[in-house]
């Protein structure tokens, strides 16, 4: 009925409102005043498109009376009525905001992962949007790119879980239902690459990486059903991914098996003609169109409104116009928009407030906590030994930090900040007391979300420094307990936002080391979406727990974690290193000449990471059994289990997430010194058990190589081992 559906439409359609189908503007509302010498504004002029041939669709609108309004003018303008898409970056949530994507991948819970996404997407639908344009699944292994904390991390494997459970989340089983909206994983591919960590730069990687590190995640989305792509901005090896052929067609189609849409970044059509690689608009458009780019997302001044004459003058078939317009179409039929364009603004006002959304993002902010250190098992703080706390540091204050960056439509009100946490759980008989310590703002540049409400924290102009530091530490020195929250504030990290150091930015180091000196213990609470220069605290402060950016429910859940009610499980989707100098550092490298172990590899610092990938403690403390292997060696083709129990031998129940790791000792290209192949996150009893299984088999041992082009599973010999982050020995062999 779908097809039916589309083709009769199809059949209907002129060649500009097929053109039109295939256009997203941006409806930037606020720009309505802006228009300068007499020329429309910007939502005038996409009003005028709604009007003459339709458009595809419509971007950043959040408001469901707003939606409703613009889809009424869309179906109204156009001929045969079509309703438009709407999409929006719905990244960590949308009025209920969840932890930052890199930390929802620390809980390595897909479940809780997708139950995230669920709760966004059913906010997002409630209001009108029907698409978000997310999960980013783009590998990164440069933290000094911004983008970094909107993925899943270094690891293939881990990211191709992250991404399945994102589009699960988002889509269920029935896009027509008023909770679901179609995923958008993003961004094909190599963005996540860029030359520096310089967010647009140009990505050059070898096809073995692209095939073994950064389509998985891609892949494993498209095998979870997701609607829609979107396609990078940037240069890949030479092309620009939206004009790439090879990488919009024979690999996402072809060889990833994609059946949904493709939309262009924003702009990146345009970017085809600015970059020196299109003649002009119009060639952009064509070469975008003729590549697989079904979709344009821009602001104005379409490339593809010239795809009427591209049609005309044969530099676009019909035939490819006539794809890319029934793949927006069909996406479209599949989301009931023709019966049901519009929505219900009171039950999206009920939406938005659910209670139960509240509990996911609690859950979620809890699991993904990541406990880097704890010395003297400082943590659980026992609350009745203790009578004062001193909370520090200015992002234990501020909501807008709590929430991190990449939203939209938030309520600061009901954010429940570290400060607000800490006091409610302590309870009356501890003394919480609050003391910022440096500047409540940290600005180095503007930042391109500056123009949104909220976004721009305030540097107050009589900020006395030096004494506001001094009083800090005067109130650790006063208390039993220091907490102090440090890291980056929520606008120095995402897009546009990538950094050339990994150090905490301002004077938090000296905040941390004054209070340190005090000799009160210090908790060091990490509030961030790339790794820091940890190396001083990792030495000298005895507890750091990592809550990343942990939503608007992130102080109940941290307060929890802290005060014991729970224990913290989550484990680093990342290799953390010591000093932004070591960039890119990666677990699963390739071995080289004289190998790490004998030879150092930095004349001024160890080749090795602060943190190694995977690792996390909790408030139990785990021992893993020797793994059984079903048989000593598997010939290709065939599968292996390997299990392994896990016990808690702590006095605390906690969750341990159990890793696997295999080494292949030789092949037809060379491997990596380990690859995780296997994890499940369990729940252990203070003095219980758990025995975990895995199953090993082509999907796991099979990979790209250079050397025949294609994918191989060699006969040879592998070395496995399991346990709780990507240290393990690997003392098993098959
Ligand atoms: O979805 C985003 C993308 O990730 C970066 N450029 C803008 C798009 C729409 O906001």
């Amino acid at each position: 009925a779908v097809r039916e559906r589309v083709e009769s439409l199809l059949a209907e359609m002129t060649v500009a409102e097929k053109a039109g189908q295939l256009t997203q503007y941006f409806y930037m509302g606020f720009m309505r005043d802006q228009a300068k010498d007499g020329a429309p504004s910007q939502p005038e002029m996409v009003e005028a498109a709604m009007t003459r041939s339709g458009v595809g669709s419509l971007l950043f609108l959040m408001d469901p009376a707003e939606i409703n309004r613009l889809q009424r003018m869309t179906i109204e303008g156009n001929r045969l009525g079509i309703p438009a898409l709407v999409g929006f970056d719905v990244i960590h949530g949308f009025r209920t905001v969840l932890p930052v994507p890199l930390a929802m991948a620390a809980s390595w819970d897909p479940a809780v992962i997708e139950q995230g996404q669920a709760v966004a997407g059913r906010e997002a639908r409630a209001v009108g949007i029907h698409w978000a344009f997310s999960p980013m699944v783009d590998i990164a292994r440069d933290p000094r790119w911004g983008r970094i904390i909107e993925g899943a991390g270094e690891d293939p494997y881990l990211g191709g879980k992250v991404a399945a459970a994102q589009v699960r989340g988002f889509q269920g089983s029935d896009l027509s239902s008023p909770d679901n909206v179609i995923a958008g994983p993003k961004h094909f591919a190599g963005y996540g690459a860029a030359l520096g960590g310089r967010d647009y730069d140009e990505s050059n990687i070898s096809d073995a990486e692209l095939w073994n590190i950064y389509f998985p995640p891609f892949k494993a989305a498209i095998d979870a059903g997701a609607a829609n792509i979107m396609s990078a901005y940037m240069d890949l090896n030479g092309v620009p991914a939206a004009g790439n052929r090879w990488l919009l067609t024979e690999v996402l189609r072809d060889s990833l098996g994609f059946e949904g849409f493709v939309v262009s970044d924003a702009q990146a059509v345009h970017d085809l003609f600015t970059h020196h690689f299109a003649a002009d608009l119009a060639d952009a458009g064509a070469r975008a169109l003729n590549a697989g780019n079904d979709m344009e997302m821009t602001f104005v001044d379409p490339a593809f409104d010239h795809l009427v004459a591209a049609v005309e003058d044969g530099r676009v078939s019909i035939e490819t116009l006539d794809t890319s317009v029934r793949r927006v179409l069909t996406a479209k039929v599949r989301l009931g928009l023709f019966e049901n364009p519009y929505v219900d603004e009171a039950r999206a006002a009920e939406v938005l407030v659910d209670p139960a959304h509240r509990q996911v993002a609690k859950t979620a902010a809890q699991r993904s906590a990541v406990l880097l250190r704890n010395e003297g098992e400082l943590l659980p703080l026992a609350a009745d030994e203790l009578s004062s706390v001193a909370v520090i540091g200015p992002l234990a204050d501020s909501p807008r930090d709590t929430l991190g960056p990449w939203i939209f439509d938030y309520d600061l009100a009901e954010t429940v900040t570290i400060l607000d946490g800490i006091k409610a759980r302590a309870g009356e008989g501890i003394d919480v007391q609050y003391a910022p310590g440096i500047r409540p703002a940290f600005r180095t540049f503007p930042s391109m979300f500056d123009a949104w409400p909220n976004n721009t924290p305030e540097d107050p102009a009589d900020f006395d420094d030096d004494a506001e530091l001094a009083k800090a530490v005067e109130l650790a020195r006063a208390s039993d307990v220091a907490v102090l929250v440090a890291g980056e504030w929520q606008n120095m990290i995402g897009e546009g936002a990538s950094r050339s150091s990994l150090e905490l930015p301002g004077r938090q180091l000296e905040l941390i080391q004054a209070v340190v000196a005090t000799g009160t213990p210090v908790v060091l609470l990490v509030m961030n979406g790339r790794p820091l220069d940890l190396r001083w605290p990792a030495e000298n402060v005895p507890a750091i727990l990592d809550i990343w950016y942990p939503g608007s429910q992130g102080g109940k859940a941290v307060a929890a974690l802290l005060f014991g009610d729970d224990s913290p499980g989550g484990k680093l989707p990342f290799t953390w290193p010591r000093t932004g100098g070591q960039v890119p550092i990666i677990y699963n490298y390739t071995r080289s000449h004289k190998p790490n172990d004998q030879w150092r590899r930095y004349w001024d610092e160890e080749s090795t990471p602060l943190y190694a990938f995977g690792h996390g403690l909790s408030y139990g403390s785990f021992s893993y059994s020797a793994p059984t292997l079903s048989s000593e060696s598997i010939a290709v083709g065939e599968t292996l289990t390997v299990s392994v129990t896990v016990a808690n031998e702590g006095s605390r129940a906690a969750d341990e997430v159990v890793q696997l790791y295999i080494h292949q000792r030789y092949g037809t290209s060379s491997r990596p010194v380990r690859e995780l192949k296997g994890f499940q996150r369990v729940p252990v009893e203070a003095g219980a058990s758990a025995t975990v299984e895995f199953t090993l088999g082509p999907d796991e041992l099979s990979y790209w190589s250079a050397v025949t082009r294609d994918w191989v599973q060699d006969a040879t010999t592998f070395d496995l081992g399991v346990g709780g982050d990507s240290s393990v020995e690997l003392s098993s062999r098959f």
